[in-house]
């Protein structure tokens, strides 16, 4: 019995010796609390660095055997990973340390940008991308467990096509609509706004807002951004779409809108001028909405609604103005 209780508790960390002629109880050659020790010390990345690994089970010294069983020569450190993974369809293998993130692994191992950094703890959303489908954080997802044929998709696996008239309704409608300003957190919305739609061609505003809900946008170009993601659903419904800057690349994109034939306009101005153009800008977006109403345009203190007489006329743009929470001065 005390033989037993000594193997299963050895009392050194120290290295067996060579041989000395006597049995000696079998211990593995890195134990348990070895790991756990030179782990604190910083081992665990040396390891990694220098390829050294740790016995992956018991190494034993059998009784009256004058040599230590060594591990198989092709094991790998079980701090690194040999995995596939399939980024926009392509398949990339590669040897990941199990603490590296798939935005590290994209960025420094296989040369690709297709996301941005932003805070790299999962606060900003500047760099997601979508794994089978849904948004996820680049920066926090680890790259050892992506290897399980998952399919990762980034920006640059959606478009249609090369140059700008390739580019997928959401990425057109961010750069048209003027979406961003400095762009770090653009690819991200982009991603985020892609998986919406895939499963919701017509969000609402507080369903998109809840979509992008883990994006964060530092230049506060958010009025926009809703405003672009609405414009690629209905491109993506079909509908005609038109820009706020003007088409460039119109001959190969979709057509966009034309302008309507016997619109009426007029300005009207506000009781209560707004507090910022911001709120403008949100305000419209909420109008244009509207049946009816196929443009609007004007500034914190007026407002001019362009509409289509056949279905509304001044009495019900006043009314739905008031229904905005904006009347206007008689
Ligand atoms: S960089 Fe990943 S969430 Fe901010
Ligand atoms: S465009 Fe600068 S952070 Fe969004």
């Amino acid at each position: 019995m005390a033989d037993d209780k000594q193997f299963l508790e050895p009392k050194s960390t120290e290295p067996i010796e060579p041989d000395s002629g006597t049995a000696q109880p079998a211990r593995p050659l890195v134990t348990r609390r070895d790991f756990l020790i030179r782990s604190n010390a910083g081992a665990v990345a040396v390891g990694v660095m220098t390829g050294a690994g740790f016995a992956t089970s018991l190494v034993q010294r059998q009784p009256g055997s004058p040599q230590v069983v060594q591990p198989p020569a092709a094991t790998i450190p079980l701090t690194v990973r040999r995995v596939t993974l399939n980024i926009d369809q392509k398949k990339y293998e590669v040897t990941v340390d199990v603490r590296e993130s798939l935005w590290e692994t994209m960025n420094y191992q296989l040369g690709l940008s297709n996301c941005n950094l932003g805070c790299d703890r999962a606060q900003c959303g500047a760099c997601t991308v979508l794994v089978d489908g849904k948004a996820v954080n680049g920066c926090a997802l680890l790259s050892a467990r992506l290897g399980r044929g998952q399919k990762i998709l980034t920006v640059a696996g959606i478009a249609n096509g090369p140059g700008p008239g390739g580019l997928h309704p959401v990425q057109r409608a961010f750069w048209l609509e003027g979406g961003f300003q400095c762009g770090i957190c653009t690819r991200g919305f982009v991603m985020s706004a892609y998986a919406l739609l895939q499963t919701n061609m017509n969000p609402t505003n507080d369903q998109i807002k809840e979509a992008l809900a883990g994006n964060i946008c530092r230049c506060g170009e958010y009025t926009k951004i809703l405003s672009a993601v609405k414009k690629a659903a209905a491109e993506l419904r079909g509908e005609r779409v038109s820009y706020t800057a003007p088409l460039i690349f119109a001959e190969k994109a979709p057509p966009s809108a034309a302008p309507a034939e016997g619109t009426v306009s007029k300005q009207f101005e506000f009781v209560t001028p707004l507090g910022t153009i911001e709120q403008f800008d949100e305000m419209a977006l909420e109008l244009k909405q509207k049946p009816g109403i196929v443009g609007v345009s004007g500034s914190e203190r007026t407002i001019t609604p362009v509409w289509d007489p056949a279905k509304l006329d001044e009495t019900k743009v006043r009314q739905i103005l008031v229904e905005t929470g904006h009347p206007v001065r008689p």
